[in-house]
């Protein structure tokens, strides 16, 4: 294994798009930025400098940090951020993960445009267990606006209602050939007939989660957040903020100009989508400028669509790389995730929208967690989040007269190496969107979901404990529950929330905490020299 070095310049730069120019927050001025290429067991050493005038910290989504919370990156969680002028340098090994991950922005709503992708290619020597393919290419999806994206956000926060959405989705930074102002050019894959080759799919998104589809081909997914799965075939890809997946795209024989769309997911749309991004495959020896082949995306609120995609979701399982499920739990936890207006007038948000999690709204502290907990700070945190929601919940379909939220910066404390089971129940009392939760640190297996509420005594029976997919961001279907075990083997302080910017906004987040302080392998290591200070 090597060390990888990398240097990321913070900068602004100016870029068009849709037919208007505006500076954007960029890694070395690119827009999606650098990808960084590694292998499994490799060290990554990231050298971040900070030429804006924002405070900037950069997540490496995925990857586990095994014992190394201190280069995780979200702001006021792991560290302080990077101040202006100011550097940092991430350093990490990559500790039995191999594939596609990305990293982003996480402060503010820099992830906006501050986001690329890490491909980590297995050890040196080990093959795929697919086929080999013959070229790979990163397609990153994101989300443009014209306007300035933390006046997007800040305008929101102001009025306590929803921010704008984007103006159009974007794949490798583009709009495409089909969006108003086309001739500022699009992605084109250039394939060569009977060829196969594997797309490295993220979504960079804020706030949608999206359908990717290839006219006139299928998809097979081998791989999830890093994550080999079992083969399957498809025409449309389900991803979610933060999610990654990768597909084999075999050419057929002919040539032509296929389209690809990335368009909008919702349950039950609450805007027309004009957003669907657009970009081709174009056969080696087609000449002609614009797609033969033309696909339609499908309707924004494809529920069938999207859940035949998930429930086609396995781990590979194989005897080389097993799903290793935890068949006990020590801890069995309950959380409702949602979103609502909070009742309380006199409160910090009062009469706003606001997200919780058990009832908790999230405050986001002004040092960052991990330090408070490994220098034993006190009155930063407490360490009592609820395990179940403390208003008993009761999902009809219709906004209950119970929401309510109290703020606080709470954490869950799980002991090192016991197992958990969490059952994340969304509320479905605004928002028809599904909430794609992440988990820092760790990796969960996605054991069961469904709609309405969690039974407990009925809906265990039905879990997957053999080959569930194993990921680090789940969709929690709107109105209904999605299961995920993992093991707590990562001890610090690790970020849990809905990727969907706006809601981690608005208070979609907690924190668990990992630590016995007993063992020396049990406990965090030691921070760096140059950890930025709040
Ligand atoms: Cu990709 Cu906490 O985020």
């Amino acid at each position: 294994c090597r060390t990888r070095h990398y240097k990321f310049n913070v900068v602004l730069r100016k870029a068009t798009r849709l037919c208007s120019s505006k500076p954007i927050v960029t890694v070395n001025g690119n827009f999606p930025g650098p990808t960084i290429h590694a292998r499994e067991d490799d060290t990554v050493l990231i050298k971040v400098v900070n030429h804006v005038k924002y405070n900037v910290s950069i997540h490496w989504h995925g990857i586990r940090q095994l014992r190394t919370g201190w280069a995780d990156g979200p702001a006021y969680i792991t560290q302080c951020p990077i101040q202006p002028g100011q550097s940092y340098i991430y350093n990490f090994t990559i500790t039995g993960q191999r594939g596609t991950l990305l990293w982003h922005a996480h402060i503010l709503w820099l992830r906006a445009t501050v986001h690329g992708a890490l491909v980590i290619l297995p050890k040196l020597g080990v093959p795929y267990p697919f086929p080999t393919p013959y070229k790979e290419a990163v397609v990153i999806l994101g989300e443009w606006w014209k306007s300035d994206v933390e006046a997007v956000i800040n305008e929101a926060m102001k009025s306590g209602l929803a921010p704008n959405v984007s103006d159009a989705h974007t794949i490798n930074g583009h709009p495409g050939p089909f969006s108003s102002c086309s001739l500022q050019g699009g992605f084109t894959l250039p394939v060569d007939p009977g060829k196969t080759y594997m797309l490295r799919i993220i979504n960079a998104a804020l706030n949608e989660e999206l359908f990717l589809k290839i006219a006139g081909h299928h998809l097979t997914v081998v791989e999830v957040d890093a994550t080999y799965t079992k083969p399957f075939s498809t025409d449309t890809v389900l991803i979610a903020p933060g999610q990654t997946t990768n597909v084999l795209l075999t050419a057929g024989l002919g040539a032509g100009k296929y389209l690809v769309t990335a368009s909008s997911f919702m349950d039950s749309p609450i805007a027309v989508d004009n957003m669907t991004a657009t970009a081709t495959v174009q056969y080696s020896g087609t000449l002609s400028s614009t797609p033969t082949t033309i696909t339609n995306p499908p309707p924004q609120n494809a529920t069938s669509v999207a859940t035949k995609f998930t429930d086609s979701l396995r781990s590979l399982n194989s005897k080389k790389y097993p799903a290793r499920v935890p068949l006990a739990t020590d801890h069995s936890l309950l959380f409702t995730v949602g979103l609502g207006i909070n009742p309380c007038a006199t409160c910090v948000n009062g009469g706003k929208v606001v997200a919780n999690i058990n009832n908790v709204t999230f405050v986001m502290p002004t040092t960052a967690l991990l330090q408070a907990h490994y220098f034993k700070m006190k009155g930063v945190y407490t360490d009592d989040f609820p395990g179940n929601p403390p208003i008993a919940f009761n999902y009809t379909g219709t906004q209950p007269t119970n929401f309510q939220t109290m703020n606080g910066t709470r954490l869950y404390r799980l002991a090192y190496n016991s197992t958990v089971q969490l059952v994340l129940q969304d509320t479905g009392m605004i928002a028809p969107e599904r909430h794609p939760v992440h988990l820092h640190g760790f990796n969960f297996f996605v054991i069961g979901r469904g709609l309405g509420n969690y039974n407990p005594k009925k809906d265990p029976k039905k879990f997957n404990l053999v080959d569930p997919v194993e990921r680090n961001t789940v969709g929690v279907p709107s109105g209904g529950w999605t299961a995920i075990r993992f093991r707590a083997d990562n001890p610090g302080v690790w970020f849990m929330h809905c990727h969907l910017e706006v809601h981690t906004t608005w208070g979609l987040k907690m924190a668990f905490v990992v630590d016995n302080g007993k063992g020396p392998n049990e406990s965090v290591l030691p921070p760096p020299s140059d950890l930025p200070k709040c």
